[in-house]
Order: structure tokens, then C-alpha cells, then sequence
């Protein structure tokens, strides 16, 4: 690895970034079902039919892997709290056994010395809320809001910090628009609903947090740089309004208090009504942005109904993923995100990693780590305040519609015997964390 600890400025947080349903192994300790549950036992929507009931087993394994984050010299560690483990019937009473586990791995975080980093809602969707319309139903800012007094009511004291909601364009768009996660809806109308909705939970759940007096609270968005496949002006307002849809939608929602104006053309009429009133709610003051990235998309127009764009496919190399590999564009988010949303806010890359089968000496991670990690310096010589870097992801896990097979982890596990292997990114990362 290129990069050493010391090329970033003193006190920027190194970690890794993981998520509850993902890891821990849904079926134990109580947890109710969930839409990914039923999602994945519906044929033809996840590879092989693939759960999360056993996944890595970190809920009996966990004092091991966070030794392999400490031992990797990590300063912090990015984790979900299910929800169903914490209600399983998504309202009302809590399951003290899934209180008590976020409890001993907090706890257990703390002895190894690394930074917990919360995020609340990883996409596990408790069933009896999906059946009431899930991100559909304007209650669920409610709902969250509970569920986020309970947990953080637990474990609140001892976060360094938390984001309500991973990701809100996958939350919404792409489970609800595009249907390849769970619920699976294709349904503009629904769409539009859970692009709001989220956002005001986001809020709610910011709102509760400040009453519990917690502080560094901020928000996680996924960004993909959207390209023209042309230079015609139909691939330009495609890859615009692609932007406006993927990125800018929740960014302004939170930091700007509006709606993009191409969106909103589109979008308006399927908008639950007096949206316009609640972004006091939505853009509370956070402490920070985080930002996922991982790839960009060749964008032009298609003959459909609105929005009237698809993708088409690029030539740069691509991950185990099919995602191109595009490091030039995070350095762009960064320095965009702060001249348009941010300002002077610090700003955390939350995720950023790849997919790849080589399940030992995977140096094509090495290498696109170092790559994206020299488009945040560039950042920071542009005077982006970038305060952190979490690789996407500690462990190989349930990569959602993709089951298994996609391993995106530092360390290896073998699904049979759930035995864990570091790579040689693992050992990479570790070097360069140690060097001064
Ligand atoms: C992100 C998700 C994470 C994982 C990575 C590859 O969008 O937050 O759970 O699936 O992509």
C-alpha cells in the first residue's frame, strides 16, 4: 500500500464499516422477521435464496472480529442496530436481549479503544411495519423516532457518533422504484413517498437524539457520480437529472432545505401532501456528512416514461460487482459536497471498498483503497474538511440481492465453517496504519 497513517492530517479516523443484517445472523437472540426476510424467500429476488439467518455470525463471534479491528490498528468501527432485534414487533416492547447485545459490543469497543459509529437502520425493516406500508406510511418518522429514543437510550453515552438511516436513495429508489431490494415495489408513487419519508425520519430521529443530549449526529448518503454517455443535450439532462435523483434529492432535502427543481418536475405530483412543511424537521443541524462511494454511471436518455433515463455500460475496469472502478470522482463529491451542501461541516467517507473474488491476495483491493485514498488527500489540499475513511467492509457478508458470493471484506469467511481469514488488504491496511 501506498498510503501510510501519517499522509493524513493528525487525528483523521481510519475505520471499518459493516451493517447488522449483514453480519450478525438475524434468526438468533430473538430478533423479529423482517422485509429482507420475506424478500429473500420470494423466488428470483436474491441469489440462491440467500438470508441473513446465520450470515457471519457475529452476534456469537463478535469479541473476534472486533480483535481483528483492533489488531489492524483501526481508530473506529461503523455498526447498525437492527431494529427488529431491538423490537420485533417494530413498536412497543424491546427485546432485552437485543438491547443487551448492542450494549457488550459497545462496551467491548470501548475496552479495545476504537470509536463506536452508530448507524440506526441498516434496511431491515421490521414485518409488522412493512405491512403497514413500511417507508409508504408518514407514521413510520414516528415509529423511528421511538425505536431511537429505546436504543439510544441504551447505548447512547457512549457513541462517538451516530446517522439515523444508511443510505437513503437505496432505502427508497432503488427498493421501491427499481424493486431490486426489499420491499421489491416498482411504484412511482410509493417511491416518492419513501424519498420523503426517510428524509423526515432522518429528522425525527436527529431530534430525539439532540433531546437525549447527544452530539456529533450526522447523516450517510451513497453517491454515484452520473457521466453524459454523450454530448448530446438528451444525455445531458439524462445524466442531470440521474444526479438529481441519486445525490442531490437527499443532500438538499437535509442541507438545503428543497427539492431539486428536475426532480421535483417528475416527482411532485406523487409527493405526499404538505411536503413543503416539514424541512425544518429534515434539515436539523447535523454534526457531519458521510459519504458512500463507490462507483459513477454512463448516463442517456431513454424513450420511457419519466424519468426517461438508463445507464449504459462504460469502458473503465470493473469490480467483482460489474460496478467501474472511477477514483477521480470522489475527490469531485468531496470538493461538490462542501461547496454546495456542507460548507465548512466535516465530512467522513462511510463506506468505500470493492467486491472481488480473489479470496487471499486480493491486491486489486490494495489497489483501489490506495487509489480512492489519494483522491481524499486531494480533497483535503482542496481544503475539504475530510475527517475519516471507512473501508467497506470488515468481513465477506450477505451482499443483499447478491447473497454471498460477492466478498467485499478484509477478511475472508468461509460460509461453511464461518472460520475468518485476513487478506492481504487486511495486513496492507494494518502496515500503513502503523507507519509514521
Ligand atoms: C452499500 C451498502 C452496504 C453494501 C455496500 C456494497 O450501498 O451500504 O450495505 O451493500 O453498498
Amino acid at each position: 500500500m501506498k498510503h501510510k497513517r501519517s499522509d493524513f492530517p493528525q487525528g483523521f479516523q481510519f475505520g471499518v464499516a459493516t451493517s447488522s443484517y449483514q453480519i450478525e445472523g438475524h434468526a438468533q437472540g430473538g430478533a423479529g422477521a423482517t422485509h429482507w426476510d420475506s424478500f429473500s424467500a420470494t423466488p428470483g429476488n436474491v441469489a440462491n435464496a440467500e438470508n441473513g439467518d446465520v450470515a457471519c455470525d457475529h452476534y456469537n463471534r463478535f469479541v473476534a472480529d472486533l480483535d481483528l479491528i483492533k489488531d489492524a490498528g483501526f481508530d473506529a468501527y461503523r455498526f447498525s442496530t437492527s431494529w427488529a432485534r431491538v423490537q420485533p414487533e417494530g413498536r412497543g416492547p424491546a427485546n432485552p436481549q437485543g438491547l443487551d447485545f448492542y450494549d457488550r459490543l459497545t462496551d467491548a469497543l470501548l475496552e479495545r479503544g476504537i470509536k463506536p459509529c452508530a448507524t440506526l437502520y441498516h434496511w431491515e425493516l421490521p414485518s409488522t411495519l412493512a405491512d403497514l406500508g413500511g417507508w409508504r406510511n408518514r407514521d413510520i418518522a414516528n415509529w423511528f423516532a421511538d425505536f431511537t429514543e429505546i436504543i439510544m437510550g441504551r447505548i447512547g453515552d457512549r457513541m462517538f457518533s451516530v446517522a439515523p438511516i444508511n443510505e437513503p436513495w437505496c432505502v427508497s429508489w432503488l427498493s421501491h422504484f427499481e424493486g431490486h431490494h426489499a420491499p421489491g415495489l416498482r411504484d412511482i408513487r410509493a417511491t416518492a413517498r419513501a424519498m420523503h419519508h426517510v428524509l423526515l425520519a432522518h429528522g425525527r430521529a436527529i431530534e430525539v437524539m439532540r433531546g437525549l443530549g447527544m452530539s456529533n449526529l450526522g447523516a450517510v448518503f451513497n453517491l454515484e457520480w452520473s457521466e453524459p454517455a454523450d454530448n448530446s443535450p438528451e444525455a445531458q439532462s439524462a445524466a442531470a437529472l440521474y444526479d438529481g435523483i441519486y445525490n442531490r434529492f437527499f443532500l438538499g432535502g437535509v442541507f438545503n432545505k428543497a427539492y431539486p427543481q428536475n426532480v421535483l418536475e417528475g416527482l411532485a405530483p406523487h409527493l405526499p401532501q404538505g411536503w413543503q412543511d416539514d424541512f425544518d424537521i429534515i434539515g436539523a443541524p447535523v454534526d457531519w456528512c458521510g459519504l458512500n462511494y463507490y462507483t459513477r454511471k454512463l448516463i442517456t436518455h431513454a424513450d420511457t416514461a419519466w424519468p426517461a433515463l438508463k445507464e449504459v455500460p462504460g469502458p473503465l475496469p470493473k469490480t467483482q460487482m460489474g460496478w467501474e472502478i472511477d477514483p477521480a470522482a470522489l475527490s469531485r463529491f468531496l470538493i461538490r459536497t462542501a461547496r454546495d451542501h456542507t460548507g465548512d461541516l466535516p465530512i467522513y467517507v462511510t463506506e468505500n471498498g470493492m467486491a472481488s473474488p480473489e479470496r487471499r491476495q486480493d491486491e486489486d483491493r490494495i489497489d483501489y483503497i490506495d487509489r480512492h485514498l489519494a483522491e481524499v488527500r486531494r480533497a483535503l489540499d482542496h481544503g475539504v474538511p475530510v475527517k475519516g475513511y471507512f473501508v467497506w467492509s470488515l468481513l465477506d457478508n450477505y451482499e443483499w440481492a447478491l447473497g454471498y458470493e460477492k466478498r467485499f471484506g478484509l477478511v475472508d469467511v468461509d460460509f461453511d465453517t464461518l472460520e475468518r481469514k485476513p487478506k492481504a488488504s487486511y495486513f496492507a491496511l494494518k502496515n500503513a496504519l502503523s507507519r509514521s
